[in-house]
C-alpha cells in the first residue's frame, strides 16, 4: 500500500521519517521548549542552518545529473523558508541533504555551527534536532494511529500513560479525534498524511522538514492543515523548511520563499514575507500578498518557458 513500508523500527533509512534519531526526551511533552541555551550558540549574524557551495551530482552508469549546483543559504533559528520550484528542480534532494539523508558532492551544511557530515560520517548530534515529514507518510501498518504518533516517544523511552496522552493530543490537532486506533490501511491518504505530521510533532523537533506534506490533501483540509502548522511552527519555535508545489500555500506559510531554477538546481529568487507568524487567511487578501505570490508564478514561469526552449545548461 503506498505510503507504508514493512521495514522494523531501526531498520532501513534513519528509522521511521520522523524517527531519525534517539536521544532522550523530557517525560514533559507540551509544546514550550528551553530554547535559551540554543540561542546562545549560534553566533550572531550565523545560520542556525548553513550551506555552503551545496552542490549534488548523481552518478549512475547511463547519466549525470546536477541536482544543486552551489547552493548557499543561511536559515534563521525558528525561520520558516518555504522551497519552490518546478518539478525536478531538486528540492526534495536539497531536504534530504539536510536531512543527513544524502551526502552534497561538495559543500558544506552546518546545524548550529556543528557540520553534518565529517569525511563520510554524519554528525547524529546535528541530526537529533530533525522531524521529517515526507511525501509519503510512511506509517507502521501493523501499528495503530497512536502507536503510529507515539513511536518516536517510545523510542526516547517516554512511559506509557505520557506518549498515549500525547498521540491523543496530536490526534485531535490533525484532526484524527476518534481514529486513535485505526490501523493505517481504514484511512484515507490525507489522513494517513496527517498521522506522520502528528508524529513528527510528537518529540518537539527543533527543525521540522517537510517535503510536500500536504499535496494529497483536498483543498479544505489543506487550508486547514496550513492554518494549523502557521500556528504549531510558531508554538513550538520550530525552524521549518518546507518543500511544495504550491506557491500560494508557499507564501502563506513562510517568511521566505526560496525559488529554486532547474537544471542545474539553482536559487532564482528569494522573497521576504514581511507579515507576522502564525498568519489568518485573511492575510492571503492583501495586495501585498497577491503582488509576491504573482511575481513567484511569473518567475516560475520563465524558468518553465527556459526550460521547454532547451535552456537547461547542466552538464
Ligand atoms: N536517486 C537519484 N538518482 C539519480 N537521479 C536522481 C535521484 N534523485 C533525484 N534525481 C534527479 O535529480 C533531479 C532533482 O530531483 P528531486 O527529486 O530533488 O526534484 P524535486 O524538485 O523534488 O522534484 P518534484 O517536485 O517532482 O518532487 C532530477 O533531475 C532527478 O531526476
Ligand atoms: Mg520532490
Amino acid at each position: 500500500m503506498q505510503g507504508e513500508r514493512s521495514a522494523h523500527p531501526g531498520e532501513g533509512e534513519p528509522d521511521a521519517e520522523g524517527t531519525v534519531t534517539v536521544a532522550d526526551a523530557p517525560q514533559e511533552t507540551r509544546f514550550a521548549r528551553p530554547q535559551e541555551a540554543d540561542a546562545r550558540r549560534d553566533a550572531p549574524g550565523a545560520g542556525f542552518i548553513t550551506l555552503r557551495g551545496v552542490t549534488k551530482r548523481y552518478v549512475s552508469r547511463v547519466k549525470s545529473t546536477l541536482a544543486l549546483d552551489e547552493i548557499d543559504l543561511d536559515i534563521r533559528r525558528e525561520e520558516f523558508v518555504a522551497l519552490v520550484g518546478q518539478s525536478g528542480c531538486g528540492k526534495t534532494t536539497m531536504l534530504r541533504i539536510l536531512a543527513g539523508l544524502i551526502k552534497p558532492s561538495s559543500g558544506e551544511v552546518t546545524v548550529a555551527g556543528q557540520p553534518l557530515w565529517r569525511g563520510d560520517r554524519r554528525e547524529d548530534d546535528a541530526l537529533a534536532k530533525l522531524g521529517l515529514v515526507f511525501q509519503d507518510a510512511n506509517l507502521f501498518p501493523w501499528y495503530s494511529v497512536e502507536e503510529n504518533i507515539a513511536l518516536p516517544l517510545r523510542l526516547r523511552k517516554v512511559d506509557k500513560r505520557e506518549r498515549l496522552r500525547r498521540a491523543h493530543e496530536l490526534a485531535e490537532l490533525v484532526g484524527l479525534k476518534g481514529f486513535e486506533r485505526a490501523l493505517p490501511r481504514e484511512l484515507s491518504g490525507g489522513m494517513r498524511q496527517r498521522v506522520a505530521i502528528a508524529r513528527s510533532l510528537s518529540y518537539h523537533p527543533e527543525i521540522l522538514l517537510m517535503d510536500e506534506p500536504f499535496g494529497a490533501l483536498d483543498a479544505m483540509t489543506r487550508d486547514k492543515m496550513n492554518l494549523e502548522l502557521s500556528r504549531i511552527a510558531k508554538a513550538t519555535s520550530a525552524t521549518v523548511v518546507f518543500v511544495t508545489h504550491s506557491i500560494g500555500e508557499a507564501v502563506f506559510l513562510a517568511d521566505r520563499v526560496v525559488l529554486l531554477s532547474a537544471r542545474p538546481g539553482r536559487i532564482k529568487s528569494i522573497t521576504e514575507v514581511d507579515i507576522p507568524r502564525p498568519r489568518s487567511l485573511d492575510a492571503t487578501t492583501t495586495p501585498d500578498f497577491q503582488e509576491k505570490v504573482l511575481t513567484l508564478r511569473h518567475q516560475l514561469a520563465e524558468d518553465e518557458e527556459r526550460l521547454a526552449r532547451g535552456g537547461g545548461v547542466e552538464s
